[in-house]
């Protein structure tokens, strides 16, 4: 657990862990997005906070660092991952997007894959 912090706050409050790393660049960014499956289909991640979020992490993140985020189908997740593609279209060549989808199966979740290159 000494290696390990926790912040009870929405992700869209990333910039928080800059307190803990000294402002040093992240190395790898996870994102798990939706509900938990079995729980309440209302405590979902939405899109705002969420591409506040993953805004917030493109910064973070260090040159060679990998951003991954796995988004669902649901109705809020379409809104999350349509807010997302276009995020990306927005980035430089300072990155590389991997979009990784079932492609016969509409209700398939997304995966995300960034690389910062530098
Ligand atoms: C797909 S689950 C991922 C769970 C876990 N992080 C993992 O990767 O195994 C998404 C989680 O985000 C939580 N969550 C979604 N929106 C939230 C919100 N607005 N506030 C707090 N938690 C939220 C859900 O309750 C759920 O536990």
């Amino acid at each position: 657990m000494d290696r390990v912090s926790l912040f009870n706050q929405s992700h869209e409050d990333m910039e928080a862990v800059t307190e803990i790393a000294d402002g040093s660049p992240m190395a790898a960014i996870v994102f798990n997005l939706g509900y938990l499956p079995g729980g309440s289909k209302e405590v979902t991640t939405r899109a705002d906070a969420t591409l506040k979020a993953v805004t917030s992490a493109l910064h973070l993140l260090g040159a060679g660092g990998v951003l991954t985020i796995c988004a669902y189908a649901h109705e809020e997740g379409r809104r999350e991952i349509d807010a997302l593609r276009k995020l990306f279209a927005t980035l430089d060549h300072a990155f590389d997007v991997y979009e990784v989808t079932v492609t016969n199966h509409t209700q398939a979740p997304v995966l995300f894959i960034v690389r910062k290159k530098r």
